[in-house]
């Protein structure tokens, strides 16, 4: 928190620079993106990988694992399909793709059946229709505005194959009754942020209704866990 607010204080002394090649826009000490249309406003530097390497290894405590049982159940993960997401470590078999608005993979490890895309998934992602067993994505609750969510959800259906699956995990970031704790006035922050620039912060809530909108989905599971951070770790579904 010391750290965000010095930089926060420190902005309007600092010119930012933009970086066209990387999309990246250097502002203060911390790097952003440098997509126009994008509302995502989180960083995109060395910390915040750290911070979602984290908020990875959590969610996937969460839920006993990064993909649902009926996905585990359904698609042969050994044998090998094709995947929009980064699970390497738990499916080397597999073929990876990664797309974002910027370039945040690993450039130390070379991982051979990875292949990155620059991509909005608002304007449309890079790849063919039905090219995918098994789709994934994830916390974009901070990135999307609540009018391209039904914009993203179709796109995300266009590229799984018939009889694929898609993921779609999200945060629903609920304010705890006590309001004394940092992690009220965290959150109250962080969702007023989202609201200002016209992003869902219920839009956890409202996945399941969209993509029953959609004749060829069936939604076949939904979980919902939560984990109260004011207090210690106590995990609960
Ligand atoms: C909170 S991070 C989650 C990263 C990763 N999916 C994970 O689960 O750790 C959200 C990511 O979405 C990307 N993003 C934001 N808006 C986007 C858009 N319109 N199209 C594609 N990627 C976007 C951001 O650059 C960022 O890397």
């Amino acid at each position: 928190m010391g750290n965000c607010s010095e930089s926060m204080a420190s902005t309007q002394e600092v010119t930012t620079a933009v970086d066209p090649i990387n999309h990246t826009t250097i502002n203060t000490n911390r790097e952003f993106h440098n997509e126009e249309s994008a509302t995502y406003w989180l960083p995109k530097d060395e910390d915040e990988q750290k911070r979602l390497t984290g908020q990875h290894f959590g969610c996937k405590e969460l839920f006993g694992g990064n993909v649902l049982n009926s996905i585990r159940d359904t698609l042969d993960f050994e044998k090998g399909i094709s995947i929009l997401d980064d699970m390497i470590n738990d499916y080397p078999n597999c073929t990876y793709h990664g797309c974002d608005i910027v370039d945040v993979t690993n450039k130390v490890l070379e991982i051979k059946q990875f292949t990155y895309k620059h991509g909005n998934v608002v304007k449309g992602l890079p790849y063919a229709d039905s090219m995918f067993d098994f789709v994934h994505m994830r916390f974009f609750v901070y990135a999307l505005r609540k009018e391209e969510w039904p914009i993203a959800i179709k796109e995300l259906i266009r590229v799984v194959k018939p009889g694929g699956m898609l993921q779609i995990t999200e945060a629903d970031p609920q304010l705890p009754k006590d309001s004394s704790s940092i992690v009220y006035t965290l959150t109250n922050t962080f969702n007023s942020i989202a609201i200002s620039k016209g992003q869902n912060i219920e839009i956890a809530q409202e996945l399941e209704s969209l993509l029953s909108a959609h004749d060829n989905v069936k939604v076949v599971q939904s979980e919902d866990r939560r984990c109260n951070m004011s207090k210690s770790a106590k995990i609960s579904s």
